[in-house]
């Protein structure tokens, strides 16, 4: 695909909804850290030119101006930690790399804790020292230095498990990559010595034969849900604990990509959520350019809290629970918010003690509230 594509190209609006999401994320992610930890590393790996045909920015552009925003806040309000932010831009494209430098040039950083690397090389090549000397760090002196990678590839090749497990030795990392699930169904259906490299770079080489086995199905769609589920495992065999995919889809309603967030880190899994609830509030984190005209919201018509309800249900029916588990159960093994959870509660709350689908509350300071410490029943399933 880069061949064909000129060093910028327009803009579409899927990529708008994904920059959405990860300038949300970038933005809550520096400012939690950057109250912490000396050193921060974020590297996009795949960084383009920075700009658009239509003068839209790129995520470079988005991120190290969200960088200078957030670190000026820090410090004005006293509360900078960050002695030092890393930013790496790579592109192996010499012609972008250029177009990146130019748009740089147009920004004043100024700020003496940004320390930025604009490179022109392969994400792997480039990467990996960064990887090393992070977990050497680690290794010596037990420094946390967290670390976020954006791999924004085109297509399936140019990033493989095996740097996904390496970034994932440093427990305090996490990935925010775009996926080509619809490629890696046409590489694996056209299978030959040089597709099953590209696979099994990404899979992982005990994959081979469930990937056999999913090429062989004649429903494509089960051949993208059997694909995600086997790369879901092939992450967490890397030690990934947590995963968020978000779906893209053309203007005719066909997949794209999935965009997968990794981490391990529990306020990660969270913060990403919320940036992925600001793009598509239906809760489905899917986006398709045939939703949209200009806009660029994706409203459904679905009603969280009668699916939250069936979640917590399906969970803790018949249970006497704390407030606690709630919140981590909802906040950490669903895509709901603490928001969500507060309103199907509340909606569930009733003195008629008759109601079959109504919870009992005690050990709180008063109605409507469920803190950690409140015991909440749930009814039996009817
Ligand atoms: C989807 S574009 C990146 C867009 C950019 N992240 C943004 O959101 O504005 C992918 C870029 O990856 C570059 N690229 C392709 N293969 C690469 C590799 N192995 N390592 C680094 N960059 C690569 C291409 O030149 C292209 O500029």
């Amino acid at each position: 695909m880069s061949k064909i594509l000129p060093k910028i190209w327009p803009q579409e609006l899927h990529t708008k909804a994904k920059h959405l999401i990860l300038k949300a994320y970038f933005q809550s992610w520096l400012s939690i850290v950057g109250q912490k930890y000396q050193k921060i590393v974020y590297v996009d790996g795949f960084c383009g030119p920075g700009i658009y045909e239509n003068n839209e920015p790129g995520s470079p552009i988005l991120v190290i101006k969200s960088a200078i925003d957030v670190l000026n806040k820090l410090n004005s309000t006293n509360n900078l930690r960050a002695g030092k932010v890393e930013l790496y831009f790579f592109d192996s494209d010499k012609g972008r790399i250029e177009f990146l430098k130019n748009e740089f040039s147009k920004i004043n950083i100024n700020n003496s804790w940004l320390n930025v690397f604009i490179e022109e090389g392969e994400f792997e090549n480039k990467v990996f020292p960064i990887v090393k000397d992070l977990q050497r760090e680690r290794a010596l002196c037990g420094a946390i230095n967290p670390s976020f990678f954006f791999v924004d590839p085109f297509g399936v090749t140019g990033f493989s498990l095996n740097i996904i497990g390496e970034i994932f030795k440093l427990n305090s990392s996490e990935i925010f990559l775009l996926f080509d699930i619809d490629g890696t169904d046409r590489i694996l259906r056209a299978w030959g010595e040089k597709n099953e490299k590209i696979i099994l770079n990404l899979y992982g080489e005990p994959s081979r034969e469930e990937l056999l086995k999913i090429k062989d199905l004649p429903d494509q769609k089960q051949r993208l849900q059997e694909l995600r589920n086997l790369f879901k495992i092939s992450l967490r065999n890397q030690k990934v604990a947590g995963i968020i995919p978000f779906s893209m889809f053309d203007s005719s309603a066909k997949i794209l990509y999935d965009l997968i967030f990794l981490t391990s880190i529990r306020t990660g899994f969270l913060k990403m959520k919320e940036a992925m609830w600001k793009v598509d509030d239906s809760g489905g984190f899917r986006f398709s350019d045939a939703d949209h005209g200009d806009q660029l919201r994706l409203k459904f018509l679905v009603n969280h809290e009668d699916n939250l309800w069936a979640i917590l249900m399906d969970k803790f029916h018949g249970q006497k629970v704390s407030g606690l588990d709630i919140k981590n159960f909802v906040c950490y093994e669903t895509i709901y918010l603490e928001k969500h959870k507060t309103a199907v509660l509340k909606k569930h709350e009733s003195d008629d003690k008759s109601k079959k689908d109504s919870i009992i509350v005690s050990n709180r300071p008063r109605k409507y509230v469920y803190p950690e410490q409140a015991s909440i029943q749930f009814p039996e399933q009817s």
